[in-house]
């Protein structure tokens, strides 16, 4: 914790320099946006530097975590630079607009993702069960395999397709495929709550020997009901960078456009 503060107090102190030296600039009536324009290059350019210390990670360049605190303090002063720079949170003219909207888009991309990557990894140690992200489908076709197996034995052996029904109707849909994926990247509980409902309302339809099968049915939801909430919060963990890493390389693509524009114009 102490070394974060110390990541932004630097990023703090860079960040008056700069506004600082642009009140000059200003003063003097040169531009000041070359100076502000300047820094936010450098930073944009640490902060895509990110993705080349993860591809070659046996380079001795800083160890992993340094970069990853680097990185998300940096994120947050490009934001402030880039206000500085553009000196409104919503330029004019098309192609600003469209470098604006692409840089918001990474910096909001880059926030969720941090908060993700904090909160997440608690949560999941929260269920109490472990899962390989690869291995969910045919896990999850295993247990809709026995419960199904289950509702099929308990119609021929009592003789009442009570439960059997019920499944079609409503549980059937649960053990289908990962199932409340909104709901449970928010953390919320509204799977649990659903399996509990639908069990409740089901039990007082059924005699002793189908409530022991339905026992058993509710058990296997629960489980799904956790290995679909590892689906969702691992799918978030692992889908998020494909979003903020295309919007970060247009970003770039821009920023360099802009940078032979403004070569050209001063010229
Ligand atoms: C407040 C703003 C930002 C935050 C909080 C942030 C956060 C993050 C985080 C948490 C990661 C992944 C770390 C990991 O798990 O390995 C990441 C990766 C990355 N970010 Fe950002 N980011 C921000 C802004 C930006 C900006 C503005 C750019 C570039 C224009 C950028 C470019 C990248 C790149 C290139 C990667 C490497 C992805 C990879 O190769 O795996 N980020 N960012």
């Amino acid at each position: 914790m102490k070394r974060v503060w110390g990541y932004i107090a630097i990023a703090i102190l860079f960040f008056v320099l700069i506004w600082v030296w642009t009140l000059q600039v200003d003063n003097s009536l040169n531009y000041p946006e070359f100076i502000s324009g300047g820094a936010l290059f450098f930073v944009i350019f640490i902060l895509c530097m990110f993705n080349v210390r993860k591809r070659l990670p046996f380079l001795p360049l800083w160890p992993a975590h340094k970069w990853f605190l680097l990185h998300s303090v940096a994120g947050f002063l490009a934001l402030f630079l880039f206000w500085l720079h553009a000196d409104v949170l919503w330029p004019k003219g098309l192609y600003v607009q469209i470098l604006t909207i692409l840089f918001y888009g990474t910096t909001l991309s880059g926030i969720l993702g941090l908060i993700m990557e904090k909160i997440y990894p608690n949560l999941l140690t929260r269920v109490g069960l472990e899962c390989i992200y690869e291995r969910i489908p045919r896990d999850l076709a295993e247990i809709r395999n026995k419960a199904e197996s289950l509702v099929l034995e308990c119609t021929e052996k009592t003789g009442s397709d009570t439960l059997a029904q019920h499944y079609i109707e409503t549980l059937g849909w649960f053990f289908q495929r990962p199932r409340f994926f909104i709901n449970n990247i928010f953390g919320g509980q509204n799977a649990q709550t659903w399996v509990m409902q639908q069990c409740s309302v089901l039990e007082r339809f059924l005699n002793e020997a189908e409530r022991g099968y339905l026992d058993q049915v509710y058990v296997l939801a629960e489980t799904k009901r956790k290995i679909d909430f590892h689906y969702s919060i691992q799918t978030m963990l692992k889908k998020w960078l494909l979003v903020h890493v295309p919007l970060a390389a247009a970003v770039m693509t821009m920023v360099i456009w802009h940078l032979i524009v403004i070569q050209v114009f001063f010229n």
